[in-house]
């Protein structure tokens, strides 16, 4: 697919998850200008002069620095500024410290491109979803958060290998918080038109074996966390599918985070990911995705833990 002409995105935050998002928004040319923008002008400067040096090789332009000039005209501001996790801590623990910086940024972002689709990055995605929205009192759809669309790749990723077929063969979403409580749609998963329980007369997915796959996509983070500090490819290229579907105007079906209305009562007012079609508006969660009563049970637990902890912040 071909760039969209003079479309811009910003990308806030220079550490590894901003970087290689930028890197992968370059390399797949999910916008014509791609800019890097963070108040740490040494390393911004730098991780752009570095971006740029590979301009021969991408038809997307690099740009950025430490003014918040930088973000003006952005099309899409994806936001990943913020403290990351440690080894032994959850997104969580983060809430605090990331939802001061959000109060700080988001009246500069706003301000500069006012009429930009957010992507909220940073962790905790949800409760600094649902703070974003506060802050800023745009349309919720113009404000969400990447959610468990990241879960969701892996998710499939190991359905994928088990089953031996393409990952985009896999029909299978990761939905709730992005975090410790988000869980499977099992009751809708197929591979190809077959339901996952059946697939390979029902031999390959026994219900221990979706377990095992669940758990697994739940500590993902903390396994790459562990062995390299951080994670920053997968979820720079998840951005990067993102940002495309809203500058292409794709109506693409993705579970990004956005905060909900009244039509599921116990989420009304909470930020997480269901099944979202994403396009130029920025995201609206599709009305009517079947849930189980197990399922059910589950997202309103996820619900539940977002709205404490966004809560104890004031939001
Ligand atoms: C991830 O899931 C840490 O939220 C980040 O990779």
């Amino acid at each position: 697919m071909g760039v969209v002409e003079n479309s811009k995105l910003t990308v806030v935050g220079a550490g590894a998850v901003g970087s290689s998002l930028a890197y992968a928004a370059l390399i797949r040319e999910s916008a014509a200008e791609v800019a890097l923008y963070d108040i740490a002008a040494e390393k911004v400067e730098a991780e752009v002069l570095d971006l740029a040096h590979g301009t021969q090789f991408t038809r997307s332009r690099v740009t950025g620095g430490a003014d918040p000039a930088v973000v003006e005209g952005s099309h899409v501001i994806v936001v990943t500024a913020g403290a990351k996790q440690l080894p032994g801590q959850s997104r969580m623990d983060l809430a605090a410290t990331n939802v001061g910086i959000l109060e700080q940024l988001m009246p500069t972002l706003l301000e500069r491109a006012p009429g930009a689709v957010i992507v909220l990055v940073t962790n905790p995605v949800d409760v600094l979803t649902v703070a974003a929205q506060r802050i800023t009192g745009l349309p919720p759809e113009r404000v969400f958060g990447s959610g468990t669309v990241l879960d969701t790749s892996r998710l499939r990723w190991l359905l994928a290998e088990r089953a031996g077929v393409s990952t985009s063969s896999v029909h299978a979403n990761i939905v709730g918080e992005h975090g410790d409580t988000e869980f499977p749609l099992w009751s809708e998963a197929r591979i190809g038109p077959v339901p996952i329980l059946d697939w390979a007369g029902g031999e390959c997915f026994t219900s221990d074996a979706l377990d095992g796959i669940a758990h697994q996509v739940r500590d993902a983070a903390y396994t790459v966390i562990r062995g390299k500090g951080a994670t920053n490819y997968a979820i720079g290229l998840t951005g990067a599918r993102i940002v495309e579907a809203v500058l292409r105007d794709e109506h693409a079906v993705l579970p990004v985070s956005t905060v909900h209305g009244p039509e599921i009562p116990e989420l009304e007012g909470v930020a997480l990911s269901l099944p979202s079609v994403v396009d130029g508006e920025g995201a609206r969660p599709i009305i009517g995705t079947p849930l189980s009563e197990r399922e059910r049970g589950q997202l309103v637990a996820s619900a539940d833990a977002i709205r404490a902890a966004a809560g104890a912040l004031g939001y």
